[in-house]
């Protein structure tokens, strides 16, 4: 938050655009909204009664895709401006703008909320032996809060995360060991090897537990480690779709089906290893350095929460995390001459491919977290960050009332040329103070961890999984794209629409 206020401070168009905005509406109060325009005469396509404008998305008749949620706001903001009203079911409000949505979240409650997991809600809500409530993800106002508070001290604070350096690259210098023993070949997908991966980190990390997902049995689909990777994809997949529809509310529709058995299985796992850590080890277990373990050091912890949050990791860490480092590993693969750079700046900080890395040298590798804000710019897991407006909110000159659903829409914003120079190509640089090719991007442009108290809790630690890995990849192989340019598929989040096609070349450095 520090950097973000003195990089706002330095960008004098943007302090006087956010002062201006927020003033008014702070100043306009009920008695000037008459002032402000109705929400109705916001740009959009043509909404109907009861239907709204979801006939757009209906095969045949509509043009759009909600597979493609990336292209159907493309084609919003080619039609239709920087602003852009929608009404698929609920009242939606596209914000294209980053001095918009700069806006739209200086004047966030200071309980945000999203509309989103209502189904998965709706499933942990009726199963109240098994939850106290709807989990991090779901839950909005005060309950989200009292479980946000409880455990983002033990996810966000450097120190914390920096404790888990040494057995992340543990984990990811087996990986490396697994890719050159049993030498895998371009024609297969990458991604489902990353998935694996990360799911053998965040065990280690967050339950002190190790998946061994690469061991021979563990191939099987019916092995833990398979069905807890297609659990977490079967629980984010259909999110979306659940909150758009209502049937699964009058039964129960084959995707509800899908969601609340993916559920029951991340469940299942996740209370085994809670009941095996309470009864068989001591709380105060020293060495285990886990969020778990800090976790059930914590005075007056409900298990119910602890478990919901376990969950909430399985769920919310292995596809968003094996996505990003698929776009990192496409765009250094695609530049050679960025790729070289990383090894130049990784060979400097290990001098030997089997150095230890630690918390240092992951500071130090500055080249590398470039490419990562770069990759993430160009390809975010979420086209945006959405909002439920909890008051009635003004935005140029709009009345945006209390209830509407806001999306940000970063991915396209960051794309565009009036926001960055020469948007489509990969280039670490813009990011990288001191360079000549250094652009003052403005600070809302790209959220691909959301924003303010309810932005993505595990930030630091998916950034460190993410730039350990490449460290040790680049280290160890000159990486070459093989497959076609990847376009995204929107299930929530943003998966490469084709397979990760990548050959791993030995370097002898
Ligand atoms: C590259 C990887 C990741 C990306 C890009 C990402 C992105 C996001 C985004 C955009 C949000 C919504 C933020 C907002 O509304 O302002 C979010 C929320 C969340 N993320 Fe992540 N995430 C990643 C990895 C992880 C990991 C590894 C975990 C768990 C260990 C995690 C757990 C969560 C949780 C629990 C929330 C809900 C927070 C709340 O509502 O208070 N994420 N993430």
């Amino acid at each position: 938050m520090l950097k973000l206020s003195k990089k706002i401070a330095n960008n004098r168009k943007c302090v006087s655009f956010v002062s201006n905005s927020a003033c008014s509406v702070k100043s306009n109060g009920v008695n000037e909204k008459g002032n402000l325009k109705p929400f109705e005469e916001i740009p959009g396509p043509k909404s109907y009664p009861v239907v709204g404008t979801l006939y757009k998305y209906a095969p045949f008749i509509g043009d759009y895709n909600a597979e493609a949620l990336d292209k159907t706001a493309w084609l919003n903001w080619r039609r239709y401006g920087s602003l852009v009203r929608e009404s698929p079911g609920v009242r939606v409000l596209h914000v294209y703008d980053p001095y918009d949505i700069e806006a739209v979240f200086r004047q966030d409650h200071r309980y945000p909320a999203r509309r989103s997991h209502v189904a998965m809600y709706h499933y942990r809500l009726n199963k109240p032996h098994v939850y106290n409530t709807g989990g991090l993800l779901s839950t909005n106002g005060p309950e989200w809060w009292r479980l946000r508070s409880t455990f983002q001290k033990n996810f966000t604070s450097p120190q914390s995360v920096k404790n888990h350096v040494e057995k992340t690259d543990n984990v990811i210098t087996e990986f490396v060991q697994w890719i050159k023993d049993s030498n895998i070949s371009h024609n297969e997908d990458f991604l489902p090897f990353l998935n694996r991966l990360n799911l053998e980190v965040i065990g280690t990390v967050a339950f002190n537990e190790r998946f061994r997902s690469f061991n021979p049995e563990e191939q099987d689909p019916n092995s833990r480690s398979s069905k807890c990777i297609k659990a977490a994809f079967g629980s984010n997949s259909g999110i979306m779709r659940l909150d758009k529809g209502f049937l699964w509310r009058l039964f129960q529709t084959p995707l509800y089906k899908t969601l609340a058995d993916s559920q029951e299985y991340l469940e299942k796992v996740a209370q085994k290893i809670l009941l095996e850590r309470v009864h068989f080890f001591d709380h105060d277990d020293e060495n285990d350095s886990s969020l778990l373990g800090y976790f059930l050091k914590q005075d007056n912890l409900d298990l119910k929460d602890v478990l919901g949050m376990m969950v909430d990791i399985m769920m919310a860490a292995i596809d968003t995390t094996s996505y990003s480092t698929s776009f990192c590993l496409y765009h250094i693969s695609r530049n050679p001459e960025v790729q070289q750079k990383v090894f130049d700046e990784i060979s400097a900080l290990l001098p030997t491919k089997d150095t230890k890395i630690n918390s240092c040298i992951v500071s130090k590798a500055v080249y590398v977290k470039s490419c990562i804000k770069e990759s993430l710019r160009l390809n975010p897991v979420s086209i945006g960050v959405g909002r439920l407006t909890q008051k009635d909110i003004a935005l140029k000159g709009y009345l945006i009332p209390e209830g509407t659903v806001i999306v940000t829409q970063n991915m396209v914003a960051s794309r565009l040329p009036q926001y960055v120079k020469d948007p489509l190509n990969f280039k670490p640089e813009r990011w990288l103070r001191g360079s000549e090719n250094y652009e003052n991007i403005h600070p809302f442009l790209s959220l691909p961890f959301g924003f303010g108290p309810r932005s993505c809790i595990a930030r630091r630690l998916a950034e460190q999984n993410i730039c350990i890995t490449l460290i040790r990849l680049i280290r160890e192989f000159n990486i070459k794209w093989m497959g076609d340019e990847l376009g995204v598929r929107t299930l929530l989040i943003n998966k490469p629409d084709k397979p990760v096609s990548l050959s791993f070349i030995p370097r002898n450095e």
